[in-house]
């Protein structure tokens, strides 16, 4: 049989940090809301058998006229899912769906539309291998931790990466791992902390340091000068 590849793209959040009237996911970049220009690289990598997109309660209406009659997705790729109080909630209601009929499923934050397509193939083809996989960055600044404002001790930077997504599982695995983790109250950032919970490795590709998160103002014009970069770029080859 062949494998059944699912994605669950997170955008039901709320966007408190981006502290605007629209949320986040929905704000426009280059005329597009960040959320299509994300789901447009999920269809574009062509190799899903469903995309779920979590979404909070209140923008359904909306995101749906978005999705199928403005952007014209194909409905019968898509599933969206009610997202919950946090987006470790989200991802366990969206992984609740139909789960025996799931190998791998991709997971990523809809606020990074600059991830590459040749990314979202990449980390399918190595999780096979793998298992549990994600895209991070060694990073490039000085680790301290600090409390009250003083340092506590510094981290060894050698070490030290910053993990974004997309990240990749096998289904089983994530699926055990959020019910663990629900099991046990134990909260996490992002779904690769619930796997290394019950043991299981995950493994770390070097991903591109234009996949960024859109979390606030700043970023936000980070985004337009990136998305202009990959525009002049595009117009160039042409
Ligand atoms: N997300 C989600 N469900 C939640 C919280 C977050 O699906 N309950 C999604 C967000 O929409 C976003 C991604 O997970 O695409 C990463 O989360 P984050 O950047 O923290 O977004 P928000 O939670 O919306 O922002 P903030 O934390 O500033 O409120
Ligand atoms: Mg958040």
């Amino acid at each position: 049989m062949k494998n059944k590849i699912s994605a669950i793209i997170t955008a039901a959040g709320k966007g408190e940090r981006m502290n605007s009237s629209v949320k986040k996911q929905f704000m426009l970049l280059a005329g597009k809301p960040i959320v299509i220009h994300t789901i447009e690289k999920f269809l574009k990598a062509d190799i899903f058998y469903k995309i779920l997109v979590t979404l909070n309660p209140e923008d359904m209406q909306f995101a749906r006229k978005l999705f199928f009659n403005e952007y014209k997705f194909p409905q019968n790729k898509f599933i969206i899912v009610n997202g919950g109080e946090t987006r470790q909630q989200s991802v366990l209601n969206a992984l609740e769906v139909s789960p025996s009929d799931r190998d791998i499923v991709v997971i990523h934050d809809g606020v990074r539309p600059f991830v590459k397509v040749e990314e979202i193939k990449e980390i399918v083809d190595i999780v096979y291998e793998k298992s549990a996989v994600s895209y991070g960055l060694p990073v490039k600044n000085t680790i301290k931790s600090v409390t009250h404002n003083e340092v506590v001790n510094t981290l060894p930077r050698e070490y030290l990466w910053e993990i974004f997504t997309p990240q990749a599982f096998r289904f089983q695995i994530i699926y055990d791992a959020h019910q663990q983790s629900l099991d046990t109250g134990f909260f996490a950032n992002d779904d690769a902390e619930l796997v290394e919970k019950i043991g299981v490795p995950v493994f770390v590709l070097e991903g591109s340091p234009e996949n960024i998160k859109i979390t606030d103002k700043f970023d936000l014009k980070i985004a337009e000068a990136i998305m202009s970069k990959n525009m002049n770029s595009t117009q160039k080859r042409r």
